[in-house]
């Protein structure tokens, strides 16, 4: 794990691996969507290590251990539709109890602002820590009205887990929300002309989905 200014790269072999597969044209949309699902599972691994433990005792067929549980606030995945919804299943195989809520956000071709249009979250979302999932985290306009929606309905502790991300989209979130810890796979040189991260691994919601 490399981290700096909230910003942790995860160097796992598992998880470059993965990623090498996914950035592979030749990758198909089956191969990708279980490489997303797994690489989530493995991010979702280390965006969890600060959640807190309490101790309590547990009767073994020997006798009583004094042992550990997961304790206090309790956790929501949100992704971003589309593609972030391929890091949902990986995320909650770890945490089974955890609540999912869904934003929809598109880019308005001409203002090139990001606009909401859809946002279903759990009721009790101010009482939750939120892990949002998108695989890309591109130019940040999406990921920062995303972090928006959740501050404004009380979300306290928030982080991003995305598979690929560039300096652009990490400087924009760091911008509005210098707090937010960045989860990631690799850090890629930066944006085309048609704002596709490059190398990056192409258009990752028609990859999950097969849709083009
Ligand atoms: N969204 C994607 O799916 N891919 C990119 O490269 C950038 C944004």
């Amino acid at each position: 794990m490399n981290s700096m200014n909230n910003v942790i790269i995860l160097e796992h072999p598992l998880v470059q691996h993965k990623i090498s597969l996914m950035r592979d044209i030749n990758t198909g949309a089956k191969e990708f969507r279980e490489l997303v699902s797994e690489t989530a599972m493995l991010m979702c691994y280390e965006a969890t290590r600060d959640l807190p433990l309490k101790t309590v005792e547990v009767q073994t067929p020997v006798a009583i251990a004094r042992t550990k549980v997961i304790s206090g606030r309790k956790l929501a995945f949100v992704p971003v539709l589309r593609a972030g919804l391929g890091m949902v299943e990986g995320a909650v195989k770890l945490v089974p109890a955890a609540k999912i809520g869904h934003i929809g956000i598109f880019r308005d071709p001409e203002t090139k602002n990001a606009v909401d249009y859809y946002c279903k979250l759990p009721f009790d979302i101010a009482e939750r820590d939120v892990i949002v999932t998108d695989v890309m985290l591109a130019t940040g306009g999406t990921m920062v009205r995303t972090i928006d929606i959740l501050r404004k309905s009380g979300v306290k502790n928030i982080k991003v887990m995305c598979i690929i991300a560039c300096p652009e989209g990490i400087e924009a979130v760091h911008k509005s929300y210098p707090e937010v810890e960045i989860y990631c796979g690799a850090v890629d040189e930066g944006l085309d002309e048609k704002l596709y991260i490059v190398p990056g691994m192409g258009d990752a919601g028609d990859r999950i989905f097969g849709t083009k």
